[in-house]
Parts: C-alpha cells; structure tokens; sequence
C-alpha cells in the first residue's frame, strides 16, 4: 500500500525497513548517495558508520520523514510502529530542574528570587494544564 508520494519517493507500509534507489541528498541538495538500497529485517541489527557529514543522520531524518526523499521508494512500519532516538537530546543538558526551569538558569532563578517550591508549584500546574489540553485534542482528532 503506498502512503504517501512526498517529495518524489514512494512511501510504502511495510514490516520492512527497505531503501530501494534512494537518494540521500542534503538541505543545499549536494548529493551524499545517489542511490540507496538496503533492507533491514525485524530482528536483524545493523551499524550505519562513516566520516562526519556522509548522511547517516539525513538517512534517519528521511526514515522519519522529517525530509522528503527526491527519489525511489522507502518501504517502512507506520509511524506508530517505530521509534527514533536523536543523535543530540532536545533536553538542555543537566538536571531535573534545568529542565523544569528552562530557559532560566538556577543563578537567575536566584536572582528573581524564584524557589525550589515556586517552581515545583509553577511546574505542577503547566503539566497539569498540559495534561488537560493533550486529553482534549486527543478526544478531538
Ligand atoms: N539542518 C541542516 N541544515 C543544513 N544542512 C544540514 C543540516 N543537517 C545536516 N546538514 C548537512 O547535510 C550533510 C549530511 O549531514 P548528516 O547530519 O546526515 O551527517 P552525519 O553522517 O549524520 O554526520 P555526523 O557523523 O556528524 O552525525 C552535511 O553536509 C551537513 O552539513
Ligand atoms: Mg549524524
């Protein structure tokens, strides 16, 4: 079944995850591979490798479709069915609370005189918001 013809390529549902004449381009268009084709199995492992900037990254981003691939067909499981964990986090680095408190840092926090306590009620009631409003949109769509 062919989901989608985004940018060029077919977009295939499939337990599969087959690259068939991909190519892997970058956002200015240079040409990082004219072609690709491989098939990964369920249960089979395998390493992508090479230099910094050879398109192991863009190979994922076309995978999730975050970019359109120009050509050939992506065979792969529904976006339900697969999960992508980033090369870089989109988390600031540090604690709990560096990410409670983002884009603050704990010394501004400090000098606005913010708390420990004002931030744990600030934040319990963002996520609570947060909570309320995703449970809508979910029993909208
Ligand atoms: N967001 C972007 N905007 C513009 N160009 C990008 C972007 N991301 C990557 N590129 C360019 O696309 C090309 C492929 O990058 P990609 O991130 O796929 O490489 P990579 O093989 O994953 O490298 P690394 O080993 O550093 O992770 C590089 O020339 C890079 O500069
Ligand atoms: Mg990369």
């Amino acid at each position: 079944m062919i989901c989608s013809t985004r940018g060029g390529a077919k977009i295939v549902e499939s337990d599969n995850i087959i690259f068939k004449d991909v190519p892997i381009l970058s956002p200015n268009s240079d040409v990082l591979v004219p072609n690709m084709t491989f098939e990964i199995k369920p249960g089979m492992h395998l390493m992508i490798s090479g230099p910094n900037g050879c398109g192991k990254s863009s190979l994922f981003r076309i995978l999730g479709e975050l970019w359109p691939a120009t050509g050939g067909t992506v065979y792969k499981p529904s976006l339900d069915k697969i999960f992508y964990i980033p090369q870089r986090p989109y988390l600031p680095y540090g604690t709990l609370r560096d990410q409670l408190i983002y884009p603050d840092l704990v010394s501004t926090q400090k000098k606005k005189n913010i708390t420990d306590e004002v931030s744990k009620f600030i934040s319990f009631n963002f996520y609570s918001n947060f909570n309320k409003f995703s449970k809508k949109s979910d029993s909208v769509t």
